[in-house]
């Protein structure tokens, strides 16, 4: 199929396989057609995903490069390829240590299509779990964090129960099934680990990544050396849900403060913008800016990390603010910001100085952030439009943003299996 008509098809595809969505919401009553259907369907998915992946080669440099097709951003296939592979098989910041510093302690969250749980068990020990009842499908535990009442997780449905390791340890009304050990109905687990103060999960693999946590290391040591894993409180956690696909808020992120001077002008004329400069590395990058030194909430060296896929840590003045950007669909995401002040600044200020400081940075923060949502809303609406497909990167601003796409092309042309262009 040539080109442009694979395009066409990918933008009529939401509609014309609205009909899986039907599927799956029958899945467990009609097991063995919906089986049948997704076979069918899947061979012709990743055709048509293939040709689009193809059309940004990895290989070629930043300045003859142009960007990936709105495709990438704009389908409901690219989402579920992305749930597949980058949200299912990779390290992910899920959120605080500090929430889940004592025994019953937890926090839920949803990453891709996952509904999570991450506990401190009564060993002490952090555990991970899909929090996804064994019997139907329940999500068991159903507020967003907190400390659990009892040592064990019940299902609010039927009431299934699992100890803190996942074991199936009560199911009631049981009595003539077949085929059935409670030893093979635990909750199933997910990787987790720390890193700082933040704790990460792997849905499908427990074992280290060691490319990873050795490339992102250097970028703890230089987060230490600011206070990183001591020396920070815990001030608020934001959140904010934007129409766009979860990739064009990291874009707009990591375009080497292209866009601060024309669309964030009160921040940009808090910064000393010629100042900017970006380091890329394999699976994180760094922006650096200096702040001027008359402005107490951005004073001395910003720094702003991008670790991959989708987790961003900002350092400025005496604030840490940790991003982290959520798929909620092809067209849409939900951003949480957990906001930290460093503990001697804190201390050094009277309570009324404090909450001054701490409502007026989250007044310029929301601002910011409005500016970003009108931006990647725009770019969403954008990337729809039949006048746009690929566009093309400042080589000496963008270079991060290029290194982000070339990132993914790889992990969907080894899903894939497209050999080397
Ligand atoms: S779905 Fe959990 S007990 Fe029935
Ligand atoms: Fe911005």
């Amino acid at each position: 199929m040539e080109l442009g008509r694979v395009h066409q098809a990918l933008k009529l595809f939401p509609r014309i396989l609205s009909y899986r969505n039907w599927t799956s919401s029958f899945k467990r009553r009609m097991f063995v057609t919906t089986t049948v259907s997704q076979q069918q369907l899947k061979p012709n998915r990743d055709s048509i995903l293939k040709q689009e992946v193809l059309r940004f080669n990895p290989k070629t440099p930043v300045e003859s490069a142009v960007t990936p097709p709105s495709s990438w951003f704009t389908s409901t296939e690219f989402h579920e390829l992305e749930c597949e592979t980058i949200f299912n098989k990779h390290w992910l910041f899920v959120g605080r240590r500090d929430a889940v510093q004592n025994p019953t302690e937890y926090f839920t969250g949803l990453i891709g299509n996952n509904p999570f749980i991450v506990l401190r068990d009564t060993n002490n020990e952090l555990r991970a779990f899909f929090n996804v009842c064994r019997h139907h499908a329940m999500q068991v535990i159903n507020d967003l964090e907190g400390k659990l009442d009892s040592e064990q997780l019940q299902c609010p449905y039927h009431g299934w129960t699992y100890a803190l390791d996942g074991r199936l340890t009560k199911a009631t009304r049981l009595r003539g099934i077949q085929n059935f050990s409670a030893r093979n109905f635990g909750l199933k687990p997910m990787g987790v680990k720390t890193w700082g103060p933040l704790v990460l999960v792997n849905p499908f693999s427990e074992s280290e990544d060691c490319n990873f946590f050795d490339d992102i290391m250097p970028l703890k040591e230089s987060l230490d050396a600011l206070g990183f894993s001591s020396g920070l409180r815990f001030v608020e956690r934001k959140s904010y849900i934007m129409k766009c696909n979860w990739k064009v808020f990291v874009d707009n992120y990591l375009d080497g403060g292209y866009h601060v001077e024309i669309a964030h002008k009160d921040l940009g004329s808090a910064l000393n913008l010629k100042s900017y400069e970006t380091n890329v590395h394999d699976w994180h990058s760094v922006q650096r800016v200096s702040g001027l030194d008359n402005e107490d909430r951005v004073s001395g060296t910003a720094i702003y990390a991008h670790i991959f896929p989708n987790f961003m840590i900002n350092r400025y003045g005496p604030w840490l603010d940790n991003n982290t950007v959520l798929p909620l669909g092809h067209d849409k995401c939900q951003v949480i910001f957990d906001y930290f002040l460093e503990e001697k600044f804190v201390k050094g200020l009277g309570e009324d100085e404090i909450k001054k400081f701490i409502q007026e940075s989250f007044i310029a923060s929301d601002k910011v952030q409005q500016e970003d949502i009108f931006l990647c809303e725009g770019v969403q609406r954008g990337l729809s439009s039949a006048a746009y497909d690929i566009g093309r990167y400042a080589p000496k601003v963008e270079h991060a943003d290029h290194a982000f796409h070339v990132r993914l092309a790889e992990i969907y042309r080894n899903h894939l299996n497209i050999r080397d262009a």
